[in-house]
């Protein structure tokens, strides 16, 4: 519970002055009369972490701030169907709030809360229906101006503020993300274990699923993507629904949400357990242009050297593979690479995958500073085609891991997951 009023404190303080409403995310219909599993906003979670729907966190910054929540009342007919609800009461006692209410009495308060503020801090555009319930409450002053009550004059974005604090991971941060990326690499794991030609990509989801769920994470943080040969070149391939073959690739990207932290691992591996010689060259290449990059990563380096680390070796290797013909200066200035490499080699990870925080300070690229964690992921996708050597068609090799930013360099907290060769094929053999 201090872990998240020490945040409410730092964002009151940063904030200096004015009034935040912070709401969590709607319930969502899937169909008729059923939700898509709830999901509290990412923003609310790291001030709150109060688990219900309907509910909005106020926080009044000035020489007394003030946290308070609004919430769902208790009610016991309600309870029998859907589950507990804490009620204002025991939210307030159990979170650490300095004061809670009904949401039923928001609309009605809002008013009172806002009038004679400097500023209202809020995420205007995120929810048109939030956007208007707060013009109504802001209207609802204006209204009162004969009587001296003024509206808030300036608007920020709140979520600017909280990305810079969410950006540098706390000590709790940072222990849930290494247990979310540890089952992220055991379900890795029993994924190659369970491997073998005539298996259906689905069933070796179904693998990493029972890890996920089985070791406590609440739900996979993404769609995870099984992709077996050609289907590894195709970047968010979801379906997931084919028969592996004999001397292709599987690519497995995939990573549990635990507490509401993303892990996000991939691996690339043959599904007969063995690598033939191209499919080594490939991936041997991949994974040193990884180990470079990850070695661009420590304090004081910027968020885009391991991507140009990457790059230089990613291209050599190309033209070693005679994908690519020319030099490698001219290769990364034609972007001819992007053929096979379209994508980037790192995002910031956190309570989102593509966590938020800022990847340039005006022109200047991040500097990268102990705390921050962000995906290291380098790949090579290679589509059949006439000009390609036929040895390497269809095969598609991404290689994921998660780093800890620290002083001397970073931890890998992903690690557990076999990557060297000889890693995964002892795996596969001791799971057969
Ligand atoms: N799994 C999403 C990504 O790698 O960015
Ligand atoms: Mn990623
Ligand atoms: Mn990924």
């Amino acid at each position: 519970m201090d872990t998240f009023k020490n945040r409410r404190a730092r964002l009151l303080a940063r904030m200096g002055t004015g009034v935040a409403v912070i709401p969590t995310a709607p319930e969502r219909l899937r169909n008729r009369d059923s939700h898509y599993p709830y999901r509290a906003d990412s923003y609310f979670h790291y001030l709150c972490a109060f688990p219900e729907p309907e509910a909005v966190l106020v926080l009044i910054a000035g020489d007394t701030p003030r946290s308070l929540l609004f919430c769902r009342d208790k009610d016991a007919d309600k309870e029998t169907w859907t589950g507990h609800r804490f009620g204002p009461e025991a939210a307030c006692e159990h979170f650490g709030f300095d004061a809670a209410h009904a949401i039923d009495s928001l609309d009605q308060m809002l008013p009172e809360l806002l009038a004679n503020q400097p500023s209202l801090w809020f995420s205007l555009g995120h929810e048109q229906a939030w956007d208007e319930r707060i013009t109504r409450a802001l209207n609802a002053v204006r209204e009162q101006s004969r009587s001296g009550s003024h509206a808030p004059t300036a608007i920020h974005d709140v979520r600017l503020t909280v990305d810079a604090m969410r950006l540098i991971k706390d000590e709790q941060e940072i222990a849930v993300m290494r247990r979310a990326a540890s089952i992220s690499a055991a379900a890795h794991s029993r994924a190659m274990r369970a491997t073998a030609p005539g298996k259906f990509e689905y069933q070796i989801e179904a693998e990493l699923l029972h890890e996920f769920r089985a070791s406590g994470s609440q739900a996979p943080a993404y769609t995870s993507i099984v992709a077996g040969g050609a289907n590894a070149c195709i970047l968010h391939y979801v379906d997931n629904n084919r028969a592996l073959k004999d001397g292709e690739m599987l690519l497995i990207d995939a990573g549990c949400e635990l507490d509401g932290y993303a892990s996000d691992i991939t691996r690339s591996f043959p599904v007969n357990g063995r690598f033939s010689g191209p499919q080594a060259d490939v991936y041997g290449l991949v994974l040193d242009v990884q180990t470079a990059a990850i070695a661009a990563v420590r304090a004081g380096a910027r968020f885009n050297d391991p991507h140009e680390a990457a790059l230089k070796i990613l291209v050599r290797g190309m033209l070693d593979l005679k994908l690519l013909h020319g030099t490698v200066d001219g290769n990364i200035e034609s972007e001819a690479y992007k053929r096979f490499y379209m994508h980037r080699t790192s995002h910031w990870l956190g309570l989102d995958v593509h966590d938020t925080g800022e990847y340039k300070q005006g022109e200047q690229w991040q500097s990268l500073q102990p705390g921050m964690m962000l995906t290291i992921e380098p790949g090579c996708y290679i589509r059949a085609a006439d000009d390609i050597p036929a040895a390497f068609h269809d095969i598609g090799v991404r290689i994921e891991d998660d780093a800890l930013v620290t002083a001397s360099g970073c931890e890998i907290i992903s690690h557990e997951a076999p990557k060297t060769i000889a890693a995964i094929e002892a795996v596969m053999r001791d799971g057969r």
